[in-house]
């Protein structure tokens, strides 16, 4: 009986020795660091570490950089919007901008459900009970005096907004109302806010709009620019379905179907491993980047002209088709000739479209379509 005690005893100190050591020797996951804000202690978030280089569209990099200059000491940082269509580039571009200044990164995903605690300070229930304060990534950026990119900014609700509007204007800074704090941006704190030109969930109110000045938008990159983009994300990839995705995208950009460079990588990236899978009976090239376009991005695209023709269609002519006027102004510029006959505000709003059928001419729009065709990538010199 003694005997079966001491053993039990024994294993017991064995177990939570061992447990202590392995809490011991527990590799620390980087303790988070911490910040006291007016009697407040604040867990900070870690920063953003990916890297990517930015290839090609300089200007639109300056714009950034010079919206984020301080030129006087009674000067102040601006916070520009980033917009354009899905995946052109705009996380890349606010994350090359940070890393051009040498800053932190901090990226906030903004959805529809995003509280004002979450953006700021959220409390969260500690190991001993007691409440804990976490600092949002831009809360974060706020006091490192990083940079944070507010990423898909109009999936955001006013609610959320409104606790940013101190933030965007000379008063820079933020209050916390979970934890009662107010907290004052470091001079380095650099903000952008990213807008996908596509459904936004909810509209932005002027008085938030009037403080994320200016506008950049993002338009396709040229020729070059795309294939060099694919080419530093695949440098696995061969020349030949590189160029097969460029000509696909520009043609796409040309007839102003929403295809992005984020979608050229996705279907070289699918169609590189279906032609991986097999090494016995691998796949010919053109026939797994076939069934990755399909898979990808839909068998209508497959054929880019068909797409263009019936988009157009269903959306009642509201997409005229390419001519001089695209080439000189901004699809938004009141001074495009035609613009008029477009709507502005209610773009996205297929019901409310009132554009009378006969101002759209299908047989201009045809011969449009077969002019476009010309570029439509069979050129064999656009082969290099
Ligand atoms: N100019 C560029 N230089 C380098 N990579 C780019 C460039 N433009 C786009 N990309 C790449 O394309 C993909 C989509 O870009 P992303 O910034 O995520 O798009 P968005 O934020 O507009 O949806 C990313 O992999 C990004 O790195
Ligand atoms: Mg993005």
């Amino acid at each position: 009986m003694l005997l079966e005690l001491t053993f039990v005893f024994l294993s017991l100190v064995f177990i939570l020795a061992s447990a202590d050591l392995m809490n011991k020797s527990a590799p620390s996951s980087s303790p988070k660091e911490q910040v006291e804000i007016q009697g407040v202690q604040l867990t900070l978030s870690q920063p953003h570490d990916t890297q990517v280089e930015w290839i090609g569209q300089q200007e639109i990099l300056k714009q950034i950089l010079a919206c984020w200059l301080v030129v006087n000491e009674k000067d102040l940082p601006l916070t520009p919007r980033i917009v354009g269509v899905p995946g052109i580039g705009k996380t890349a571009l606010g994350t090359a901008a940070a890393v051009a200044r040498g800053q932190q990164l901090y990226i906030y995903q903004c959805t529809a459900d995003t509280r004002p605690e979450d953006l700021l300070v959220t409390p969260v229930l500690a190991d001993n009970g007691r409440i804990a304060y976490h600092a949002s990534p831009l809360v974060t950026a706020m006091i490192r005096g990083g940079v944070c990119v507010l990423d898909e900014g109009n999936r955001m609700n006013e609610k959320s907004w409104a606790s940013l509007a101190p933030l965007l204007d000379h008063r820079r800074y933020v209050e916390s109302i979970v934890a009662g704090i107010s907290v004052s941006a470091h001079p380095n704190f650099r903000c952008a806010v990213t807008m996908n030109q596509d459904e936004s969930t909810f509209e932005i109110p002027d008085y938030i709009l009037s403080r994320l000045q200016p506008t950049l938008t993002m338009g396709f990159p040229s020729i070059q620019d795309e294939l060099a983009i694919l080419q530093y994300h695949l440098p696995f990839c061969s020349a030949e379905m590189l160029e097969m995705t460029v000509e696909f995208l520009q043609k796409a950009h040309t007839l102003k179907l929403d295809f992005s460079t984020r979608d050229g990588i996705n279907l070289l990236r699918y169609a590189i491993k279906r032609m991986a899978q097999d090494t016995d009976h691998p796949l010919s090239a053109d026939v797994a980047w076939q069934e990755a376009l399909s898979q990808c991005l839909g068998s209508e695209a497959m054929d880019l002209d068909r797409m263009a023709k019936s988009r157009s269609q269903s959306l009642g002519g509201q997409t005229l088709p390419m001519g001089f006027a695209d080439f000189f102004f901004n699809p938004n510029d009141p001074l495009r000739p035609g613009a008029e006959y477009e709507l502005d505000e209610d773009e996205d709003d297929e019901d409310e479209v009132d554009f009378s059928e006969d101002e759209f001419d299908e047989d201009d729009f045809d011969e449009d379509l077969d002019d476009m065709s010309e570029f439509d990538g069979n050129d064999p010199d656009s082969k290099g």
